[in-house]
């Protein structure tokens, strides 16, 4: 992963439009950058529901933050998000326990099996489904789950990377699929399909994709292709939704085996502070790296 500037943005300059009342989801919350972001969101009076793939481990997170005097804030749920039944089980628990008042849906959660310097496309099905199509069927499943109300926008943040931004991609077809004004999720399938494709048959070296963690970059590719797609489609005049994107850059964690230019907390205070952008701040479409912020191919957006 490349190493970055990091340009922290306090959370204490955030305007507070929210209370207990409000409702966070964080996937992948046990460890790392989401436990972090709980951890924040939880000490800024949200009521986070800490969702992990193994109750043992999420439980064991929860009891951390209890400890810590923040036990009215969290909530624990089972959630493997590259399990589609594991997803809508989720669904019905968070509609019969919180019912449709969802606020913030922080899609963190995700996996990279390449070390460092390394490149290998061995686990590619299971990259995808966890980091692309996992925060894909969450969100289909919470949409009708989002709070609806005038004085509120419910907010989907995707925990991205800049691995796998338009740049990264040498093949000129697949770039311009993916640019597309028109962009539906058929296509993100199709590019998703092609690079499955070109694994399997072994020539996914000559085919033009990133040439760094090239699995996890295509999966975040999806994703950011999704969620451009999903602000886009929401862009009108009181949706009272917003979508976009967040890179935390090189973030100490198991995911880099600890190495990184900053710590979780700190890659978590920029997550939170988006994530609690007042709704007149609230921008849609965007994808956001550690005080840069780069825009998505989304002429609608309010920025
Ligand atoms: N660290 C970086 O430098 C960096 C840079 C750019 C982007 N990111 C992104 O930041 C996010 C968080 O990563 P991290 O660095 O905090 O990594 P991490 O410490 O390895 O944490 C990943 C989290 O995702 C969970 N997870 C993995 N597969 C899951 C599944 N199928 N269902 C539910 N949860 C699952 C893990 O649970 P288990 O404990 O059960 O494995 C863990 O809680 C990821 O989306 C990653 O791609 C990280």
């Amino acid at each position: 992963m490349e190493p970055e500037h990091y340009f922290p943005c306090p959370s204490s300059c955030l305007t507070r439009w929210w209370s207990r009342e409000t409702v966070a989801v964080v996937t992948g919350g046990n460890k790392g950058i989401g436990f972090a972001l709980v951890n924040r969101l939880a000490e800024l009076g949200v009521s986070v529901v800490l969702t992990a793939r193994d109750r043992q481990r999420g439980e064991a997170a929860v009891e951390n933050l209890r400890k810590q005097g923040l036990g009215d804030f969290v909530h624990f749920l089972l959630l493997d998000v590259s399990d589609p039944l594991s997803v809508l089980t989720f669904a019905s628990s968070f509609q019969a326990k919180f019912g449709a008042t969802l606020d913030i849906l922080v899609n963190n959660a995700g996996v990279s099996y390449n070390e460092l310097d390394e490149n290998s496309v061995e686990h590619a099905e299971s990259v995808i489904k966890t980091n692309f199509y996992g925060p894909k069927l969450l969100i289909e499943a919470l949409l009708p789950l989002f709070r609806c109300s005038s004085s509120s926008i419910t907010r989907v943040l995707n925990v991205s990377s800049r691995l796998g931004s338009l740049d990264k991609v040498r093949n000129g077809e697949i770039r311009a699929v993916l640019e597309r004004e028109d962009l539906m999720e058929e296509h993100i399938d199709g590019v998703v399909g092609t690079f499955l494709r070109d694994v399997r048959n072994g020539t996914w070296k000559s085919q033009g994709w990133p040439s760094y963690w090239t699995e996890y970059a295509v999966s975040k590719l999806a994703l950011n292709a999704y969620s451009r797609m999903l602000a886009k489609r929401y862009s009108y005049e009181g949706s009272g939704l917003s979508v976009n994107c967040f890179c935390p850059g090189f973030t100490q964690t198991a995911m880099t085996k600890g190495k990184g230019t900053h710590t979780a907390d700190d890659a978590a205070a920029l997550a939170a502070t988006l994530a609690l952008l007042p709704p007149h701040l609230l921008p849609t479409g965007k994808f956001f790296s550690l005080g840069k912020k780069a825009t998505f191919l989304n002429p609608t957006s309010k920025l």
